[in-house]
């Protein structure tokens, strides 16, 4: 098994996602589909390409960064970027990443109707095997039709697809740690004689974004992380103590919850501003709107809270912003650490130039107030 902690070009000893001892862990979202978090015609260096995505995970190591997670897309959402039209598929990209880095946590995303545990066991094992015990799996149930079509499919309702979703990775638990052939015959998900060796160095980490009563129960009974994505801090630490509580008193387990960032930092305040500006002006009105109509927030939504929606798509993917000088972009993180996020997932406009900025500038005001090593 390879090491978890390795020196990096900061000359501190960083642990992945589940050794690191930095309150607030970081990690890098969305880098291996076309759009990234922005949905914005606004040019930029990004695009997916295995030596750019590749190039932003080891720089993601190098910076000390806890994790790297990708999404699971299987088809854009039109306009004139088409928005997530192009993309890796997960498992594969994650062992050429595992291949390339040696002490982060290598995330990946599956569908769950798509593709069957006994399948994810043996690939995330063997993604598992290639990286030292560093793999993540983000499990999600898939909502988006025009996906799950094209594997002959339609997605079944919210509720059922987490029922499905609970058979499946009960399926994939067992397959990863038990020695001796077994029948499963479910509603959902069945296998006979299932065994699959190797198993992995250690069980990956599972990882869920389901908000919903089904989402937070799923997430609470069979994940280590829940992933959310709430555009400001207040309410956070309500959001955040009742998903703990929900792990811990449901089902005595501990769960960390990690949300999702987007980070536009500059000299000044106002040309991080200007910079946000210049994404919503150029903002790609179709990609977003069917982005929305799939998320079921077109058809129930008013004008004005439309345009506040999309305004978030264009310029930080309806995440948390983290906008201004690299002193404030500091403070907003640290205010996230307050909030009582184990974690942040950082989006940036143009990953790899400004990942560096952000290594050189922001990297260190986080290790002074004590929430980064
Ligand atoms: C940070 C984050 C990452 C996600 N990644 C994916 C993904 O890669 N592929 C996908 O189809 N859905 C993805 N989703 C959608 C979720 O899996 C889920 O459908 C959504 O959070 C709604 O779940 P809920 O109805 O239980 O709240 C993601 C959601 C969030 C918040």
């Amino acid at each position: 098994m390879s090491t978890t902690t390795t020196e990096t070009t900061t000359g501190v000893e960083h642990g992945d996602l589940r050794d690191s001892p930095s309150a607030l862990k970081l990690g890098v979202f969305s880098f291996n589909a076309s759009g990234g978090l922005n949905i914005t015609t606004e040019p930029r260096k990004y695009h997916v390409s295995w030596e750019h995505t590749s190039a932003i995970a080891r720089q993601a190591e190098k910076m000390g960064l806890e994790f790297v997670l990708p999404v699971a897309k299987w088809r854009g959402y039109g306009g004139e970027t088409d928005f997530y039209g192009e993309s890796y598929e997960t498992l594969t990209w994650a062992a050429g990443i595992a291949a390339q880095t040696s002490r982060i946590t290598v995330g990946a995303t599956v569908h769950v109707p798509v593709i069957h545990p006994t399948f994810v066991a043996k690939a995330g094992a063997t993604v598992d095997h290639i990286s030292g015990g560093r793999l993540a799996l983000n499990v999600v149930m898939g909502w988006y039709p025009k996906e799950i079509g094209q594997f002959g499919l339609t997605p079944a309702d919210h509720d059922i697809r987490y029922e499905h979703g609970d058979e499946w990775v009960t399926l994939l638990k067992r397959l990863w740690t038990e020695d001796e052939p077994f029948d499963v015959d479910g509603r959902w998900t069945s296998a006979w004689s299932a065994l699959s060796k190797p198993k992995p160095v250690r069980r990956p980490l599972l990882i869920n974004a389901g908000t919903s009563p089904a989402g937070v129960d799923f997430t609470a009974r069979h994940c280590d992380i829940s992933l959310a994505s709430r555009n400001a801090l207040e309410g956070s630490d309500t959001f955040v103590g009742d998903i703990r509580t929900t792990a811990r008193e449901k089902y005595g387990r501990d769960l960390r919850v990690i949300n999702v960032a987007h980070v536009i930092c500059a000299d000044t305040e106002k040309e991080a501003r200007r910079r946000r500006e210049l994404l919503a002006e150029n903002g790609d009105k179709v990609a977003a709107d069917n982005f929305m109509d799939f998320l079921g927030i077109g058809s129930q939504s008013y004008e004005e809270t439309l345009k506040l929606y999309r305004d978030y798509f264009y310029t930080s993917g309806a995440a948390l912003p983290l906008i201004g000088t690299p002193e404030q972009v500091a403070e907003q993180m640290v205010a996230a650490s307050r909030a009582g996020f184990d974690g942040l997932a950082l989006g940036f406009f143009d990953y790899l130039d400004e990942m560096t900025a952000f290594e050189e500038t922001v990297m260190p005001l986080l290790r002074e107030a004590g929430i980064h090593t």
